[in-house]
């Protein structure tokens, strides 16, 4: 086992617990550009658990992305509060917000969103320039990309470029990255949107393994069989939060992810 892996393993039991780590209140986001007017969320209260799986599903065009954004500090509300780990963020400045989401939160985006002149060590190691939790020397970034890498199962990949890797290969490289900082909440939108059934195995099993290290994870997706595992399912219609179409007990989830991963093990 690797430090990373050790480290993170600590955590979770201090994770694990009901308090929510993030929550939104009647969030609203309407987009204006000329003369339309898009009222993409309106009136969101939702909370995340800590240590939880959740899903967030619905049609496309419905609110989804703009709910991550918004959760995730990277746009602002029109109205209604989003508040992390305890911090109300439309009362942080932007630089606050932004040191916030360097050490707390990591992101994986639909389409990697990986630097193509940059190898898979170097794209994690991008990661790092801007948070207080990184190590500080180049020295040690590298090994801690490499571990990284080697949590994803890509040890010998490190100095691939982007386009000699495949689609799932290349999203681990990007969960890798989104762990950089070792962030505290993973969100995700369509983690598996593009990929084959088998890369995106490979994407699912290493979501379920770091999910017992203790993150909080959240993604959006339209898979079926990814939400049907997640412990908590929201489902977005017209901006609004439709329904809660599950809450389980966490436990049973995680045992159920156990099981998944011991079957992928044999
Ligand atoms: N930057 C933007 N400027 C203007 N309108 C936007 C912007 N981003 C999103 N929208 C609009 O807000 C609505 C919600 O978009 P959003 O991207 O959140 O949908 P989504 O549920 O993620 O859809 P998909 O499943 O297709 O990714 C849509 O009507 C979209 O056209
Ligand atoms: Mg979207």
């Amino acid at each position: 086992m690797s430090n990373t892996n050790k480290k993170a393993g600590k955590t979770a039991a201090a994770n694990k617990t009901e308090k929510p780590i993030m929550q939104t209140k009647d969030l609203v986001k309407t987009y204006s550009t000329g003369k339309l007017e898009t009222k993409a969320l309106q009136g969101i209260t939702l909370d995340i658990p800590a240590g939880s799986f959740s899903c967030i599903i619905g049609p496309s065009g419905h609110g989804k992305s703009t709910l991550m954004h918004l959760i995730g500090g990277l746009d602002r509300a029109t109205s209604g509060d989003v508040i992390i780990d305890g911090a109300k963020i439309s009362d942080l400045t932007d630089n606050e917000l932004s040191e916030l989401r360097a050490s707390k939160i990591g992101f994986v985006f639909q389409f990697f969103n990986l630097l193509k002149n940059l190898t898979a060590v170097e794209n994690i190691e991008t990661a790092m320039m801007f948070s207080v939790n990184a190590p500080k020397s180049a020295k040690e970034q590298r090994v801690k990309a490499l571990e990284l890498l080697e949590l994803v199962g890509l040890a010998d990949k490190a100095d691939a470029k982007p386009n000699e890797l495949s689609g799932g290969q290349q999203q681990r490289v990007s969960i890798a990255r989104a762990l950089a900082n070792d962030p505290e909440i993973l969100l995700m939108d369509e983690p598996t949107g593009n990929l084959d059934s088998r890369s995106e195995e490979e994407v699912l099993e290493q979501l379920f393994r770091i999910h017992k290290t203790g993150k909080t994870i959240v993604i959006v997706t339209h898979n079926n069989e990814l939400a049907a595992q997640a412990e908590i399912v929201y489902e977005i219609k017209d901006g609004k939060l439709h329904d809660l179409v599950k809450k389980v007990n966490a436990k049973k989830t995680q045992k159920k992810a156990s099981k998944r991963k011991k079957v992928a093990d044999e």
